[in-house]
């Protein structure tokens, strides 16, 4: 990992009074010849600046600045931090127009009260940071880091608190820190009662919002809705708007831990205020002093696609705490799944069982024929008769079904390098879960099992948990009691050499950077509405996902559904693509693991298409937006990370449309050959979905390729390098 300087500046007013406005400007003066000029500018632009304007406005320290401000390193983005009033706020400009107004910041205490008004700036300081680092797997290997940095301490003379701010050319993030200090000591409990922050949109009635609910009881698995800003009334992030001058901006938060989840709820039009999901007794948070919030973020861009390009919910978290995780392995599985979710089979015991030795082995027979390294089997478990949905205290994580033998089956596939892939489905009843823990996770560490599914399936609200009294609480999954159990579940796989794929997951803040076996997570509607929801997913659907959902990190969408209407295509359940957008979606939806989620009947009827499934990695050098409007179209290129070919995934909503992608992106000097996997000229998701064309042609970076997309179609190619 490569680190470039950082240096901190006490600006010239570390007193607790109440400082003069200090603008800061975009003078950018060297004083420093030994270091890089780039890691000097922050230190211009701050502190620097902060004390020249200081010194000719002629006013001493004491009596200055209610505001500092810091600009991104190529300074399109700037933010001010202020005490007005002596209320705490900042505000953000982007190419020089409002991107958030005047915005409060704070957090209210049971025991002390408020955090936030009464509260000045005592002192700041400065800093920046360009430096590089590499993901043991990812959309891309490296990362560049490069961001300048504002501390700020905010005193009402009793406490104070500080409010850490880091921008990027591509959005910033800020945080708050309750140091101990006199009065509140490291043993204190402190409860969070409310968290003040606010973010105000500007122009709020001419903005559009794509947005999910917030703290609902499907929890993350809702279809997007689409109105203007001032529409939303609670949100869950990342909560993604597009002002009306088209600058695209999206609210996020990053390195949850410890702390609950931030769901946005609109008080004053335009006004979206934090709401943390609380415990079952009311408190927000349970802390100490000495405690650190999640980053706030904000993503902003001109174009849709440069939300897509941003690395900055990564680069707010703390580096891998794993070590060497080179068992962490990114891949393609098949699984005992689909079937279950059609009523082919079932997960509970009897005629239809899906879990049983011969099925397992018959999918690690196909897995091994074309190329899969794992195959999940869920239903191989005690519990699951009756109604799993509401008994996870039944659940038992180590006795499997007498027709489910472990022993021969890992062994099986052990013989052809394909993985058991394990699944807890825990129904939301963590306590037994929790109490299982350590055999579940040794059962199959013993198996050679390297991933588990994790499912909570249960009502947003509905967790159930038993308190050290024995008395049952219910919980939601993004409070901090859940926060903390997920990461628990990830800890503990983490020491068996396990990495976890959760379902119905408190959403992601980016820990996969801290914790790489966290390897995916739902978190969204998946393939899996297309079975029984109702309705099932839209074609708009997974145009919206990559610019909301997809920003927080990678998702186990399952993609790849072949036999789109079991049922006919006047069903109501069915999926609403083409072919070729099902194939589309492996590149567009980022995840280190992929499904092909279809019975593999479907597949073998299909295996022109299916080759496209086989070739498609799931591990990149590099991911770039070439194109996309939210909730329209998108597509990825994306760079194999053990080979030099190229991947492209395109798609469009409901409407059919054409559009050129400039092939600049592959490498120079290079040939290729496209393998280009495309609807048809008759395709349309509604009557004629299988209509697909697979043809090649030679092409190099100087090229252009005329993607042509049908009502809720899809393009796949993978570039391949010639010799
Ligand atoms: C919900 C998951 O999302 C799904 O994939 C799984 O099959 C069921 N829970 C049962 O565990
Ligand atoms: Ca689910």
């Amino acid at each position: 990992m490569l680190e470039a300087s950082s240096k901190s500046v006490d600006l010239p007013f570390n007193t607790p009074s109440k400082v003069a406005s200090a603008i800061a400007t975009n003078t950018n003066t060297n004083t420093n010849k030994n270091k890089n000029k780039k890691y000097q500018s922050v230190f211009n632009i701050t502190a620097l600046s902060i004390f020249i304007s200081c010194v000719l406005s002629g006013i001493s320290p004491e009596v200055q600045a209610k505001t500092v401000t810091i600009n991104s390193p190529s300074k399109n983005i700037t933010v001010s931090l202020s005490d007005d009033a002596d209320i705490p706020e900042y505000r953000v400009s982007f190419n020089g127009e409002d991107a958030v107004l005047a915005s409060r910041m704070g957090l209210v205490f049971k025991s002390l009260g408020e955090f936030g008004s009464g509260f000045e700036i005592s002192k700041s300081t400065s800093d920046s940071n360009q430096s590089r680092w590499q993901q043991p797997w990812g959309e891309r290997e490296w990362v560049d880091d490069h961001h300048n940095k504002l501390t700020t301490t905010f005193s009402n003379g009793n406490y104070h608190f500080i409010v850490e701010f880091k921008v990027f050319d591509d959005g910033l993030g800020f945080r708050y820190q309750v140091p101990t200090q006199k009065g509140l000591a490291s043993e204190s409990a402190l409860n969070i009662t409310n968290e003040l922050t606010e973010f105000s949109i500007p122009d709020a009635h001419n903005a559009t919002a794509w947005w999910i609910p917030g703290r609902g009881w499907n929890r993350y698995e809702y279809l997007y809705n689409t109105s203007t800003v001032n529409k939303v009334d609670r949100a869950h992030t990342p909560f993604t708007y597009k002002l009306a001058s088209g600058t695209h901006l999206s609210i996020h938060e990053a390195a949850l831990t410890d702390y609950a989840a931030m769901v946005l709820d609109q008080r004053r039009d335009g006004t979206l205020k934090a709401d943390l999901t609380p415990w079952s007794d009311g408190i927000l948070v349970k802390t100490k002093p000495g405690f650190t919030t999640p980053w706030r973020t904000i993503q902003i861009a001109e174009k849709a696609t440069g939300l897509l390009n941003s690395d900055l919910i990564l680069n707010l978290n703390e580096p891998n705490k794993l070590g060497d995780v080179s068992w962490v392995e990114p891949g393609k599985y098949v699984g005992i799944w689909w079937g279950m979710h059609l009523n082919e089979n079932t997960w509970g015991s009897g005629d239809k069982h899906g879990a049983t030795t011969s099925e397992t082995k018959r999918y690690m027979d196909f897995a091994a024929k074309y190329g899969f390294d794992g195959v999940l089997v869920e239903g191989w478990n005690l519990g699951w008769d009756g109604s799993w949905f509401h008994n996870g205290d039944v659940f038992s994580f180590t006795k499997p079904y007498d027709d489910f033998d472990i022993d021969a089956v890992s062994e099986y596939g052990a013989k052809q390098n394909v993985r058991l892939i394990g699944h807890h489905e825990t129904s939301g009843s963590v306590t037994n879960y929790r109490n299982q823990m350590n055999d579940a996770y040794d059962l199959y560490k013993k198996h050679g099992v390297t991933q588990i599914k994790t499912g909570y399936v249960a009502d947003g609200g509905d967790i159930k948990r038993v308190d050290e009294n024995g008395i049952t609480r219910h919980e939601w999954h993004d409070g901090q009691f859940m926060v903390n159990e997920y990461l628990h579940s990830v800890s503990e796989a983490a020491k068996r050499g396990i990495s976890i794929n959760t379902h119905e997951p408190v959403k992601d803040t980016g820990l996969r950077r801290t914790y790489p076996n966290w390897i995916a997570r739902e978190g969204a509607r998946g393939q899996e509405f297309n079975a029984w929801g109702t309705p099932p997913n839209n074609p708009e659907h997974t145009a919206i996902l990559p610019f909301t959902r997809m920003l927080s990190g990678p998702m186990d969408f399952t993609p790849g559904i072949f036999n789109l209407a079991p049922e006919g295509l006047d069903a109501v359940n069915r999926v609403q693509t083409t072919i070729t957008k099902q194939l589309a979606l492996y590149v567009v939806l980022y995840s280190p693991i992929q499904m092909a989620a279809d019975l593999p009947r479907n597949y073998v009827e299909r295996l022109d298409a299916f080759q496209f499934i086989q070739d498609v990695p799931t591990d990149w050098s590099e991911s770039i937006a070439v194109a996309g409007e939210v909730g329209d179209f998108v597509a990825f290129a994306r760079k194999d990370r053990h080979s030099d070919d190229w991947y492209l995934g395109a798609l469009t909503d409901e409407q059919a449309r054409s559009f050129d992608v400039e092939l600049s992106f592959l490498d120079n000097n290079q040939q290729y050959e496209a393998q280009i996997y495309r609807d048809g000229a008759n395709a349309n998701w509604l009557t004629n979905p299988y209509d697909y064309v697979i043809e090649t042609t030679k092409v190099t970076s100087k090229h252009n390729l005329s993607l042509v997309l049908a009502k809720s179609g899809g393009t796949a190619v993978r570039f391949k390098a010639l010799n």
